[in-house]
């Protein structure tokens, strides 16, 4: 992998999960500065490069997309049936916003950016959040999917009757959630990374994960943001890593960024993206990086089998890692070469023990090599 020090690899966007690629490909054009149609400048950066704006485009592109289950309008709801949106985004230590449990606006990523630019706060939650946005003029509107609401409805059926949810059992015999598993672009399943029925009709799904993106313009600065519609069925008020600084994303400009995804309670208890970066910023390579939040994870002690966490980190230099705890990661990347959905180049357990049968089929056909590489 390279290191902090490696040759400038120009600007880039890089987004958590396969479903990312058409966020960060419609960002690409804000980031350059040129229309997404005439788009004559082959990708390069002009000088009037707008990154946080392209890394806002990206998460409103998830959160408008009702294929995605767990970002946004068509996330799934809380154990209300009621959604509630997180995210946040950053510059710096002394340019960072997030907002917690929105309920009636669909950005949580744009709510955070008015919160950076026009208040002296770093994270406004619940009600106050959704009026601070009325006030700055976003529009509210519902947030709830009719698919998320169905599948609500199956899944509160399941908790009542104990017919149809959840779904594998672990060795000990308790019923687990489903983990978030990338079927791939070409999937009939894009964008869904719980897969409801685990192989079952009725199944409920349980688990949850997020949009990051991580941006550099072509003047080397760094921003990131995420946005997410957090644990699905979670416990009301309940609120994950993203919207916290060194949780969900964190930025150091001069060193480099990262953003996490996957089982919020276990980012925040490591500072995972900010564990990611102070390891750049102490001299240590991507792998290094990628390497200490995986053995931070590991020290947690032993793991659910639906726990997941993935990582992307950049330095400085525009150079990108990525890493899982588990297979089934798999991260987009928008460059002056094109647009990519690649696996991670760092999987922590490969062997993936407690792997539920029915996600198997997915992996093998997102997951061609699990392997750890040299050069990302
Ligand atoms: N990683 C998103 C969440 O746990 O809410």
């Amino acid at each position: 992998m390279p290191t902090a020090s490696s040759r400038d690899r120009g600007p880039i966007l890089v987004g958590t999960w396969s479903f990312s690629l058409a966020a960060i490909e419609s960002a690409w054009a804000t980031l350059a500065g040129v229309p997404p149609l005439d788009d004559r400048s082959g990708g390069r950066l002009g000088p009037d490069s707008r990154l946080l704006d392209a890394i806002e485009v990206a998460c409103q592109y998830a959160d408008l997309d009702p294929g995605v289950d767990s970002v946004g309008f068509g996330g799934l709801p809380d154990s209300s049936g009621r959604m509630s949106l997180d995210g946040a985004i950053m510059e710096s230590p002394i340019r960072f916003a997030g907002v917690a449990g929105l309920r009636r606006h669909v950005h949580p990523v744009s709510v955070a950016r008015l919160v950076m630019e026009r208040t002296d706060h770093t994270l406004l939650c619940g009600e106050d959040a959704d009026d601070f946005a009325d006030r700055h003029g976003l529009a509210a509107r519902e947030l709830l999917s009719t698919e998320a609401k169905e599948a609500f409805e199956r899944w509160e059926t399941a908790r009542r009757t104990g017919i149809g949810g959840p779904i594998d059992q672990s060795k000990d015999g308790s019923l687990l959630g489903l983990r978030p598993l990338d079927p791939g672009l070409g999937s009939k399943d894009a964008g869904r990374l719980f897969r409801p029925n685990g192989g079952r009709e009725g199944a409920a799904p349980a688990g949850h994960d997020t949009i990051g993106v991580l941006g550099r313009d072509a003047a080397g600065n760094l921003a990131a943001g995420c946005s997410t519609s957090g644990l699905p069925f979670k416990v009301p008020g309940r609120v994950g890593d993203s919207p916290i600084a060194g949780h969900g994303l964190f930025v150091q400009p001069g060193v480099g960024l990262a953003t996490a995804t996957g089982t919020g309670e276990l980012i925040s208890g490591i500072s995972a993206s900010f564990v990611a970066v102070e390891t750049l910023r102490r001299g240590g390579t991507l792998r290094d990086a990628l390497e200490e939040v995986m053995l931070r994870i590991d020290e947690l002690g032993p793991l659910r089998p639906h726990h997941q966490v993935g990582i992307i980190v950049m330095d400085a230099a525009g150079n990108v890692a990525s890493g899982a705890f588990r297979p089934g990661f798999l991260v987009a990347t928008r460059d002056e070469g094109g647009g990519r959905v690649s696996g991670p180049d760092l999987i922590h357990r490969p062997d993936d023990d407690g792997l539920p049968e029915s996600a198997r089929e997915g992996l093998a056909k997102n997951n061609d090599d699990p392997e750890p590489k040299d050069d990302p």
